[in-house]
């Protein structure tokens, strides 16, 4: 056996939008680790830097040119020293743009879709070699997770986990089914193994991931995958996101009231409360079948907290439509929420349809409808007030002595606690309540 040890090389990551990207993200140096890539926390100096890149809205895709421009910078001042630095994209910018990226930032190196990620180690050793083919882009989904290290060294006591990549909805806005393409669900053999193997590393709790996750259509649907994780010893929770209202079926549903590992917290977005802009949306459902829904859902777990996507100003957004989209918001009641300006985005179409509205009006919109949003997710916050909750210990605090974590229903919660119980499951007794956390007191101990 050789002696000779590979000299340690320094990978940077950094990874915009979704958590599919965080996940991804954390499956590219998993890929790179075998490879002596040891994970840096900034671009300065390091050997390999990998931007994890988001196409949803223009700004995101953005951002993403002016931190490539930054990054080019520290490559020559890294070449003027005779060391070298390789820069790849990575993500649904890459799967959009392709090449493209290349003419506009020379500096780069090689450009990876979300499909391709296992094919990395060639393609850095093929950029190095010849910084010219440098493309790899395509879908083959099931290739993908093949080919992936099955271990994972998880950090701390949540993970991603993702179940399903693409959509087949072709929303008139949405840029996904072009960058992940077609709705795909790994097989729920393997999506258990990931997760007994998280589980025996100490994860307690799972996040099952997908563009369109209660989609899942491997065995047992997403309701199925979801009470065969539940019986894995040690995953105490379980969570997933995104979901599509229209792949909401009866079984997932009563998962919610039957399975106690499933936490009482779904992101279930809704985009607008105007059925006119709903269908100009391609969403396949309206307003009111929204609400019967959360009704259904409400009635199998009425704890539950509904948290939500919403859109102003697509294309042809009259006043009346925005009201609608608020008295929707009033009617429901949201725990949390991102809303988004429409952005304009190439392909889709939406961006081609008339009736595209003022930057103003959209900002306007916007501003008011997260308003009312914010207020609700303080009033939900509120209302834990005097409750003892389960609370999953994730990380210290800013403070000494200070431990934070969740709430079933995803509310960070400050508490004083010792280290020991970081990890744990412990009762908290509420005692504050702000818009974006809750603090309380060690209640119970639970093991
Ligand atoms: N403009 C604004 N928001 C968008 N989203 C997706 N595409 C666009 C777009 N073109 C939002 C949707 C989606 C979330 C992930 O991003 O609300 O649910
Ligand atoms: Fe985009 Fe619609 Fe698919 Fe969600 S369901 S990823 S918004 S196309």
């Amino acid at each position: 056996m050789s002696e000779t040890a590979q000299p340690a090389k320094r990978l940077f990551i950094k990874t915009y939008g979704c958590q599919m990207n965080v996940y991804d993200s954390e499956r590219m140096a998993d890929v790179l680790a075998p490879l002596g890539y040891g994970m840096t926390d900034s671009p300065e100096g390091a050997d390999l830097v990998v931007l994890n890149t988001c196409h949803i809205r223009e700004k995101a895709t953005e951002k993403v040119y002016s931190e490539l421009g930054q990054i080019k910078r520290m490559k020559q001042a890294r070449e003027a020293d005779g060391a070298g630095m390789t820069i790849a994209v990575a993500g649904c910018v890459a799967q959009a743009e392709g090449e493209e990226i290349m003419r506009r930032q020379p500096a780069v190196d090689l450009v990876v879709g979300p499909q391709a990620y296992h094919q990395l180690p060639e393609l850095i050793a093929r950029a190095h070699r010849a910084r010219g083919e440098r493309l790899a882009a395509d879908f083959a989904a099931d290739e993908k997770f093949d080919a992936l290290p099955t271990t994972r060294r998880p950090d701390g006591v949540t993970a991603f986990l993702t179940v399903q990549e693409g959509c087949d909805k072709f929303c008139t806005f949405c840029v996904v089914p072009y960058t992940r393409g077609a709705e795909w669900s790994r097989p729920a053999e393997t999506i258990e193994a990931e997760a007994r193997g998280l589980a025996e590393q100490g994860v307690r709790e799972v996040t099952l991931l997908g563009q369109n996750v209660n989609s899942y259509a491997g065995e047992g649907g997403l309701a199925g995958l979801v009470r065969r994780l539940a019986k894995i010893p040690g995953l105490d929770r379980i969570r997933y996101t995104t979901s599509h209202p229209r792949d909401m079926d009866d079984a997932l549903i009563a998962a919610h009231g039957e399975v106690d590992e499933l936490m009482p917290y779904l992101h279930l977005p809704v985009q607008a409360g105007s059925d006119k802009i709903l269908k100009a949306m391609n969403r396949a459902h309206t307003a009111e079948s929204y609400l019967r829904l959360i009704e259904r859902i409400r009635a199998a777990r009425p704890d539950i907290a509904i948290s939500g996507d919403f859109i102003v100003g697509f294309p042809g957004e009259r006043d009346a439509d925005f009201e609608a989209t608020l008295q929707l918001v009033r009617e429901v009641g949201y725990a949390s929420a991102f809303s988004f300006k429409y952005s304009r985005r190439p392909g889709t179409p939406a961006s081609a349809m008339p009736g595209q509205v003022a930057e103003e009006v959209k900002d306007e919109r916007l501003a008011r409808l997260q308003a009312l949003l914010i207020e609700q997710q303080r009033a939900f916050n509120a209302s834990q007030t005097g409750k003892v909750l389960p609370v999953l210990f994730e990380k210290k605090g800013r403070h000494t002595g200070q431990l934070i974590g969740r709430s079933p229903y995803l509310q960070s919660v400050h508490v004083s606690a010792p280290d020991r119980l970081l990890g744990q499951i412990v009762t908290v007794k509420i005692e504050d309540a702000a818009q974006n956390s809750l603090a309380g007191v060690l209640a119970l101990e639970t093991a």
